[in-house]
């Protein structure tokens, strides 16, 4: 007799021969040491989830004479990475040696012997990502990079699954821990900006060369990666605007809220009515009543407007050992499914319907300009005067008697209207001009995030 009760699961569950899966791991510093600590902890649940016991069978150090934790057994090291692509038993390649000049002849050889690779090189893919999704497609072999953008925020599958049906309009982001935990600790704690960077240091958040992630490159390779996501073609480095978080000031947040605004390293994305594609990482002033503006310490957060979904909006930790060993395994896992249910893609899939940069200074925002000026009357007006002859409008001024100081200067902070950011330049330029201005003019762009 046929049962009556039949659970759900019976259709659900794994398949009944697991399949061992041997990876090979190039580079054990915190995100590597991470994954073979995870993969150990949840390798069971992975089991049962996927059929698939995901076992690192190899693992490639720079160093070999270096004391490692004694959770990697010192059989599987190897001082070449060369051994991972030799070895036909590693049919999956997971990059973790960070650069672009090594990284990329591993990545070339593992496609060329058909294996499957797995990284979380945003700068390597931001470079140089044209061409070896090419060359994957050539081989047969997908590169998956969860773990490139937002550490532990499933932000790639998002865009390319669960958003696949949507245009994307624009994409905000605060998707490098490091700047963000600088930000929030300068602007909460008082803390000085090297203070804030040490403390992200010690905290593993940091790239191996701190200075990506502050001069704001971090976060721009990511907006890269995210940009060419949604509008189907590699968007050129060389086209992209970047700032980097060291020269915000302790002023600037001051006067930032008493605007109503804090300042965060955002990552504007977004394309314009003719296809053209606008990509840039750079100190903005968020609104204090938007939720982007509470992201703090080494948190992500990535809003994604798509034209039939709306607002969505995905935070996480963006940084450090665990969360972005997470992503690492979601893409052991995607492997692990290819392995034994057979090919799906690349892992880019481009498609024609944009295809330019926007030139960035045909970008509009509005500005926060803040002057540090003679306190004399007359001076507002010159300013005001210079704005105006370019069709700028100011939308609120602070002149604070607090700081008002006893050499005759003052502070000026005017909130100026949409502008494109030529046009925004030239007459911050002319008013940095002007006699009655006694320093280089600060200025940072605003984002309303109305939508
Ligand atoms: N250094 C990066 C950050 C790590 O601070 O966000 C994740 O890419």
């Amino acid at each position: 007799m046929r049962p009556f009760f039949c659970p759900i699961f019976t259709f659900m569950s794994a398949p009944t021969s697991p399949r061992s899966i041997r990876i090979g791991l190039a580079g054990l510093g915190n995100v590597g040491l991470g994954v073979f600590k995870n993969l150990e902890k949840n390798g069971d649940l992975i089991l049962q989830r996927t059929g698939a016991n995901l076992e690192i069978g190899r693992v490639a150090v720079r160093d070999l004479s270096r004391p490692r934790d004694a959770a990697v057994g010192k059989s599987l090291l190897t001082g070449d990475w060369r051994e991972l692509i030799a070895d036909p038993d590693l049919p999956v390649i997971v990059e973790l040696i960070g650069g672009t000049t090594d990284a990329y002849d591993l990545v070339c050889g593992a496609l060329r012997a058909k294996k499957i690779v797995v990284t979380g090189n945003k700068a390597l893919l931001a470079e140089r990502g044209q061409e070896l999704f090419a060359l994957a497609e050539e081989c047969g072999v997908p590169i998956f990079f969860e773990a490139a953008v937002a550490g532990g925020i499933p932000i790639i599958q998002v865009l390319q699954e669960g958003l696949v049906g949507n245009r994307i309009v624009s994409i905000h982001g605060i998707i490098n821990g490091t700047c963000n935990y600088i930000l929030t600790r300068m602007s909460g704690a008082g803390l000085s900006y090297e203070e804030a960077l040490a403390e992200a240091q010690e905290k593993g958040y940091a790239e191996a060369d701190p200075t990506l992630d502050v001069s704001g490159w971090d976060a721009a390779h990511k907006a890269i990666i995210l940009a060419s996501l949604s509008y189907g073609f590699w968007i050129p480095a060389k086209d992209i605007y970047v700032e980097g978080v060291d020269t915000v000031s302790i002023t600037d947040f001051r006067f930032a809220e008493r605007l109503g605004y804090t300042i965060k390293l955002l990552s504007v994305i977004r394309a314009d009515e003719e296809g053209r594609v606008e990509v840039r990482t750079q100190p903005t002033l968020v609104p204090l009543s938007h939720v982007l503006s509470s992201v703090s310490g080494s948190f992500n957060a990535v809003l994604v407007n798509g034209d039939v979904v709306g607002e969505t909006l995905f935070y996480g930790r963006g940084a450090g050992q665990d969360p972005t060993s997470s992503s690492v395994i979601s893409d052991l896992c995607e492997a692990a499914a290819i392995l034994i249910h057979g090919p799906r893609h690349s892992g880019f899939v481009p498609h024609g319907l944009y295809g330019k940069s926007k030139p960035i200074d045909e970008t509009v925002s509005r500005y926060y300009l803040r002057l540090t000026v003679d306190d004399q009357p007359g001076v507002l007006a010159q300013v005001a005067r210079l704005l105006g002859d370019r069709g700028i409008g100011i939308s609120s001024v602070i002149q604070p008697d607090d700081l008002a100081d006893t050499t005759g200067s003052t502070a000026l902070v005017l909130m100026l209207d949409d502008a494109p950011l030529g046009t925004a330049r030239a007459a911050i330029d002319a008013i940095d001009a002007l006699p009655c201005v006694q320093e280089k003019p600060a200025w940072i762009r605003v984002e309303t995030l109305l939508g």
